[in-house]
C-alpha cells in the first residue's frame, strides 16, 4: 500500500463518487478522506463536510488528517454555470486558489485539478484539437478552467507545487449521475433506455462531442498522478480522448442491444455550448508522456452501461419501499 493521505473535495459528484472508491483501493480506505458540501452517505472510509470556499476549514482538515495530496473536483459545470456566471466563477476560482495556497503553504506532495474540453471555443480546430491551441472559451465554466490551468502552471513553475491536470471530455458512468454539464445527455440516455423509455435529447442529432467512459477516466487520472514528475511536459492540463460520437450514433449503439429504443431531438441552450466545443481531441502528449491509452469504444461502453444499469434498476425494484 502506498503511503499518502488524500483529501477529495467534491467527492459526492459524478466523478468524485467513483474516484473515491478507486483511490481507497490503491491507498487504503483510512488514507482517503472524502468531502463535499453535504454529508456523504454509503462511504467506505473517513468523510467530512467541507465548503471549499472556506480556506480556514480546508486548512483545518489538511492538518487534522495530515493530508499529503488533494484531488480538487468541486466545480460548477458548463450548463449550470451559464445560469449564474458570477456565482460559478467565484466557486470555481476561489476554491482552486484555496487548494493551491494550502498546497504551497504546507508543501503538499501533489494536487489534482480537472480541466475540460470546455477550454476550447469556436476559434480552435474542431477536429483532432491539438494540445496547444488557441483558448477562447464561450462559457464561464470554460473561462474558469483556462484560468485554472494557467494558475496550476504558475504554482508549479513559481512555487514547485506538483499540480497535475487532465482536460476531461464528457464523462459517462453508471455509478453516479452527472451534475449540470452539456454532455449529460450521454448518461441520461442510458437510464431512459434501461427503463424502456424513449429519450428526448437536448442536442441535435449530428452534434459530435468527445467522450470517455468512467473506468478509463478513473484509470487515466490515477496513472497521471502516479507518473514520474520528470515525464510530464504539460503543466497546464493534458488533452485526453476516449471516443467521439453524436446523439444519433449513441442511439444506434443502444438500439443494437435494445432495438425498440427511440430518440427524438429538442435542442435547447446547451446546443450553443456544444457547438463551441471540439468534435475530437488530439491526446498524443498524454500518450507520449505517460502512456495514456483508452480501453472502451462506444459499443463496448454501451454494453457495459446497459448491463450495470439493468442490475441497478432491478435491485431498486426489489428494495422495500
Ligand atoms: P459534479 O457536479 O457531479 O460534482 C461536483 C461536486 O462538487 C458536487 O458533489 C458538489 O456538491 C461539490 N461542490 C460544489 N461546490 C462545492 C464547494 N463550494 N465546496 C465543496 N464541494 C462543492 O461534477 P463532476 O462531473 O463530478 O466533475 C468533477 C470535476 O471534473 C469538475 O471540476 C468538472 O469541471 C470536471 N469535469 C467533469 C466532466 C464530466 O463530464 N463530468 C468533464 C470535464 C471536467
Ligand atoms: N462534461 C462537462 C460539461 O458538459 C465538460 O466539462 O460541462
Amino acid at each position: 500500500m502506498k503511503h499518502e493521505n488524500i483529501l477529495i473535495i467534491g467527492a459526492g459528484g459524478q466523478i468524485g463518487a467513483v474516484l473515491t472508491e478507486a483511490l481507497r483501493e490503491v491507498y487504503g480506505p483510512d488514507h482517503v478522506v472524502s468531502s463535499d458540501l453535504k454529508p456523504l452517505t454509503q462511504q467506505s472510509g473517513p468523510t467530512e463536510v467541507l465548503d471549499a470556499l472556506d480556506g480556514q476549514a480546508l486548512e483545518a482538515l489538511v492538518k487534522k488528517w495530515r493530508i499529503t495530496q488533494i484531488y480538487h473536483l468541486a466545480a460548477i459545470l458548463s450548463a449550470t454555470g451559464e445560469k449564474d456566471p458570477m456565482w460559478a466563477w467565484n466557486i470555481n476560482m476561489t476554491s482552486l486558489f484555496n487548494v493551491l495556497e494550502i498546497a504551497r503553504q504546507r508543501s503538499l506532495n501533489k494536487v489534482y485539478f480537472p480541466s475540460s474540453i470546455a477550454v476550447f471555443g469556436r476559434e480552435a480546430a474542431h477536429q483532432n484539437t491539438p494540445q496547444y491551441e488557441v483558448l477562447i472559451p464561450e462559457t464561464v465554466y470554460g473561462i474558469s478552467k483556462v484560468a485554472g490551468e494557467n494558475w496550476a502552471n504558475y504554482y508549479y513553475r513559481r512555487y514547485s507545487v506538483d499540480v497535475r491536470s487532465l482536460r476531461y471530455p464528457g464523462i459517462i458512468g453508471y455509478q453516479s449521475m452527472p451534475g449540470g454539464g452539456t454532455t449529460d445527455y450521454a448518461v441520461d440516455i442510458y437510464h431512459y433506455a434501461t427503463q424502456q423509455k424513449n429519450y428526448e435529447c437536448f442536442l441535435r442529432a449530428n452534434t459530435c462531442l468527445p467522450m470517455l467512459y468512467m473506468p478509463d477516466a478513473i484509470r487515466g487520472t490515477i496513472e497521471l498522478m502516479e507518473a514520474p514528475a520528470n515525464r510530464l511536459s504539460v503543466r497546464t492540463s493534458y488533452n485526453l480522448a476516449g471516443m467521439s460520437f453524436t446523439p444519433e450514433e449513441i442511439a444506434a449503439s443502444i438500439q443494437k442491444e435494445a432495438p425498440q429504443f427511440k430518440i427524438t431531438y429538442k435542442p435547447d441552450f446547451r446546443q450553443a455550448i456544444a457547438d463551441s466545443w471540439p468534435a475530437s481531441i488530439d491526446d498524443s502528449a498524454a500518450r507520449h508522456d505517460w502512456n495514456w491509452r483508452p480501453e472502451f469504444d462506444l459499443d463496448a461502453m454501451t454494453r457495459d452501461m446497459l448491463q450495470h444499469l439493468a442490475l441497478q434498476y432491478a435491485a431498486k425494484a426489489q428494495a422495500p419501499a
